[in-house]
């Protein structure tokens, strides 16, 4: 069962005055912050994948390959991390984000790594299923300013069981997401707790989640509610009735939103509830391999961290290209497969570069490079020597 915590309405208020207050800490970027952003040329986040391994086995996880498969692809190491952390920082990052290639918590470097964004004055926010915090690791993420992003799909356990295929599951997650809220991460405006929702057949009861999503805004937790993401395990023809379904889902929390909390907004797709995703416009995202993208769900290739300075990437033209125009929520990726491209994996994320070179004639040599190193795994390259 939820347990209800708080007793206030303080941040319903302040989300009257702007909807940012009910996002997460670390990812409230305001229409404000990234236009200031853009115009001094700063990078507010860096998103980075922690090992790929994970205990549980969701049926939809958008893991896909490129991801997580060696391939004869060398791993990021603690010290790469933490030097990528130093880059981001010098670039005006105030966030780092570790999204998962698998179950971040399980990574031998998860604390250090941690503790290295902490004492450098950043945001860590992490996503995580919640199977490894215990009220220890729930104190030392608290005390290190975390942000958590737990994956909370159903307040039925045998739902949730079913989803990530481990039994118990369920019940334990239940009682993470309590202790969370009474540890003190929603005290803060905006709060440092979320739940993650992917909306799919085995959970999409409509009252269930209603009454989720209610919880949610009378306890300041940050929803983040989606249907499928088209890629890894969910990547199945099924995509447009994806569209129409989460349309129909996010038009159902924005009636509650209006008619019972009196927030307004003009909801939009892919995200629920008025949030708008900015990722595009101040981030970039690292995975495994030290490949850089926009971002880490269905993202664009962008270099390679072997290769150029992330500052040599963020400043790449083709980079400066992706980030030109206000994303304001709208997920390109995602529409591009809702919509038309047959490519999958790897394919996929440099299909839209393909078509830049062509309308521009040029070509973004820092790109080019890290898709050397990319495919030839075993040679060294670095940024004084051509191809
Ligand atoms: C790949 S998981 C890694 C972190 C952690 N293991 C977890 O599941 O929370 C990162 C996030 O992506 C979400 N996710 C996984 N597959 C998805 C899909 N097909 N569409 C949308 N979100 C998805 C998960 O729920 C989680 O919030
Ligand atoms: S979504 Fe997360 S918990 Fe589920 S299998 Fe993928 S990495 Fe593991």
């Amino acid at each position: 069962m939820l347990e209800e915590v708080l007793t206030t309405d303080l941040h319903l208020r302040e989300a009257k005055k702007k909807i940012e207050s009910l996002w997460a800490n670390g990812i409230d970027f305001s229409k404000q912050e990234v236009e200031e952003a853009k115009k001094n040329n700063r990078l507010l986040l860096l998103d980075m994948d922690f090992t790929s391994e994970c205990q549980l086995h969701c049926y939809y996880c958008d893991r896909t390959p490129d991801r997580f498969q060696q391939e004869g692809r060398t791993k990021l190491t603690t010290e790469d991390r933490k030097n990528l952390i130093l880059q981001a920082k010098a670039l005006g990052a105030r966030t780092v984000e570790f999204p998962g290639s698998g179950e971040p918590m399980i990574d031998e470097g998860f604390w250090e790594v941690m503790e290295f964004v902490y004492e450098n004055g950043m945001t860590p926010v992490i996503f995580t299923s919640g199977w490894h915090l215990d009220d220890a690791s729930i104190d030392r993420l608290y005390n290190l300013g975390a942000t958590i992003f737990l994956k909370y799909n159903s307040t039925s356990h045998e739902v949730n069981d079913k989803i990530v295929k481990v039994k118990g599951y369920g019940a334990y997650v239940e009682t993470i997401l309590n202790k969370l809220v009474k540890k003190g991460f929603t005290e803060s405006i905006p709060t440092r707790l979320a739940i993650d929702i992917v909306i799919a057949p085995q959970n999409e009861d409509i009252d269930d989640l209603s009454h989720i999503y209610r919880w949610c805004r009378r306890n300041n937790v940050h929803h983040y509610i989606s249907t499928l993401i088209p890629e890894g395990l969910a990547d199945r023809k099924s995509k447009l009735y994806e569209k129409n379904r989460a349309k129909k889902f996010i038009e159902h929390f924005y009636q509650i939103d209006r008619e019972e909390f009196g927030l307004d907004y003009t909801p939009s797709l892919p995200m629920a509830g008025g949030y708008k995703c900015r990722q595009v416009n101040v981030g970039l995202f690292v995975n495994l391999y030290g490949e850089v993208y926009d971002c880490n769900g269905l993202g664009r290739f962008l270099g390679h961290i072997r290769v150029n300075t992330l500052e040599e990437i963020w400043n790449a033209k083709y980079a400066k290209h992706v980030r030109e125009e206000e994303q304001e929520g709208h997920c390109e990726v995602r529409s591009r497969v809702w919509d038309e491209t047959e490519l999958k994996g790897f394919d996929r994320k440099l299909e839209e570069y393909k078509e830049w070179e062509i309308k521009n004639n040029a070509v973004d040599e820092v790109l080019l490079k890290g898709l050397y190193h990319r495919e030839n795994k075993n040679e060294l390259v670095n940024s004084s020597q051509d191809k």
